[in-house]
C-alpha cells in the first residue's frame, strides 16, 4: 500500500519507533541497504531554498543505490504553470519516490491523492516532519529514550517547527512545551491533534506565553529562526513581538542540568539564540544536522517496503 509522509502523524507510534530504529541501523551501517538498486530515481523538488535538506536526500537517496534527480521549481513547470497533480501522474512513471519542498499543505496533498509513488514533505509552511524524525533520532541518542522527556520550543508556534514538535514529539510520548508570544501560538486544530495523540502515548501538551514556565526543568530546548521562508516581509514585526523569546544562557540555566539545547538550521545567532548556547557544550546541532540523512534514509527505505508490499 502506498503510503505518504505529508505532517507528522501520518505514520502512528508504533511506526515512528520503527523508522527511527533503522535510522539507528542504517547509522551504524550506512550501505547496508540499497532499495533504489538500479538505480531507480527520487525526484526532490524545491520551491524554497534548502542546504540540509537538498543534501541529506541527495546523499542518502544515493546510499540507498538510488538516483536523485534534484528539481528547482522556477526552472521547472511546477509553481503555477502545471497543477501538483498533473506533475505527480508524470513522475509516478517514472520515479520510486516524490519529496516535495513547498509553501501550502494543500499542494502537497494534491500531489499525494491517487498518486502511485509515496510523495514526503521535505518541508511545508506548516510542517517539517523530516526534520523531526532526525530530531528524535537525535534526542534518543543522547538521552536513551524519547517517552516522558521534556521538549520546549521558544519562539514562533505557529510555524512549521513549532507544529512539529507538537505532533511528533506527542507521537513519541514526550511532554512538548510550546512558549509563543500572543499572536504567533501554534493552531488550535494542530494542538487539539497533538492532545489527542499525547492521550494515547502518555504525553502532553502546554502551550504558554511564560518562558518560564516552558524552561522549568526541560529536557530539550528547541528554537528555530523567527522569520521563516515565506515570512520576509514580516521580518521586523517578527524580531520586536518574538525578541522576549530568545533562547539565552539564562533560559538554559532553568531548564535541567544535563538539557541539551536543539536547532532545525539555518539559525540567526543573536536572534532567537546567543552564540554561547549554540556553540556551547550543550548544543546538539551538529549531530541534529548529520541525523537527517539516517532519518531521512530509514524513512525511504519503510516507505519503499510499504510500496512493494
Ligand atoms: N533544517 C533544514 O531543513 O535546513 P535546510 O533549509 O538547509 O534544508
Ligand atoms: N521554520 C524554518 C525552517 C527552516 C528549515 C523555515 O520554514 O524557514
Amino acid at each position: 500500500m502506498i503510503r505518504h509522509f505529508l505532517r507528522d502523524d501520518d505514520i502512528t507510534p508504533a511506526e515512528q519507533a520503527e523508522i527511527l530504529t533503522l535510522a539507528t541501523q542504517l547509522k551504524t551501517d550506512r550501505w547496508q541497504t540499497k532499495p533504489l538498486a538500479g538505480p531507480q530515481t527520487v525526484a526532490v523538488i524545491f520551491d524554497k531554498s534548502s542546504t540540509r535538506t537538498r543534501v541529506s536526500f541527495a546523499v542518502g537517496i544515493a546510499d540507498l543505490g538510488g538516483s536523485p534527480l534534484i528539481i528547482t521549481t522556477a526552472s521547472s513547470q511546477l509553481g503555477g504553470k502545471e497543477t501538483p497533480s498533473d506533475t505527480a501522474r508524470v513522475l509516478e512513471r517514472q520515479v520510486a519516490a516524490i519529496v516535495w519542498r513547498t509553501y501550502g499543505q494543500a499542494g502537497l496533498e494534491e500531489m499525494a491523492r491517487g498518486t502511485t509513488v509515496p510523495v514526503v514533505n521535505a518541508l511545508s509552511d506548516d510542517f517539517h516532519p523530516c526534520q523531526l524524525l532526525a530530531d528524535l533520532l537525535t534526542i534518543r541518542e543522547h538521552k536513551g529514550e524519547l517517552a516522558g522527556l521534556t521538549l520546549s520550543f521558544f519562539g514562533d508556534g505557529a510555524s512549521n517547527m513549532g507544529h512539529s514538535y507538537l505532533l511528533a514529539g506527542a507521537t513519541a510520548g514526550m511532554h512538548v512545551r510550546i512558549a509563543s508570544p500572543a499572536g504567533y501560538e501554534p493552531r488550535a486544530d494542530v494542538v487539539a491533534d497533538a492532545r489527542a495523540i499525547a492521550a494515547q502515548t502518555g504525553g502532553s501538551i502546554l502551550v504558554t506565553t511564560d518562558i518560564a514556565e516552558a524552561a522549568s526543568d526541560a529536557d530539550i530546548v528547541i528554537t528555530d529562526t523567527w522569520v521563516s521562508m515565506g515570512k520576509e516581509e514580516e521580518k521586523q514585526a517578527r524580531l520586536d513581538t518574538l525578541g522576549a523569546y530568545k533562547v539565552t544562557s539564562a533560559v538554559m540555566a532553568q531548564a535541567a542540568s544535563d538539557a541539551i539545547f536543539m536547532h532545525c538550521l539555518p539559525a540567526d545567532r543573536g536572534y532567537e539564540v546567543d552564540a554561547d548556547v549554540i556553540d556551547g557544550d550543550q548544543s546538539v546541532i551538529w549531530d541534529e544536522a548529520e541525523n537527517r540523512l539516517h532519518a531521512q534514509k530509514a524513512l525511504l527505505v519503510w516507505l519503499l517496503q510499504k510500496a512493494n508490499a
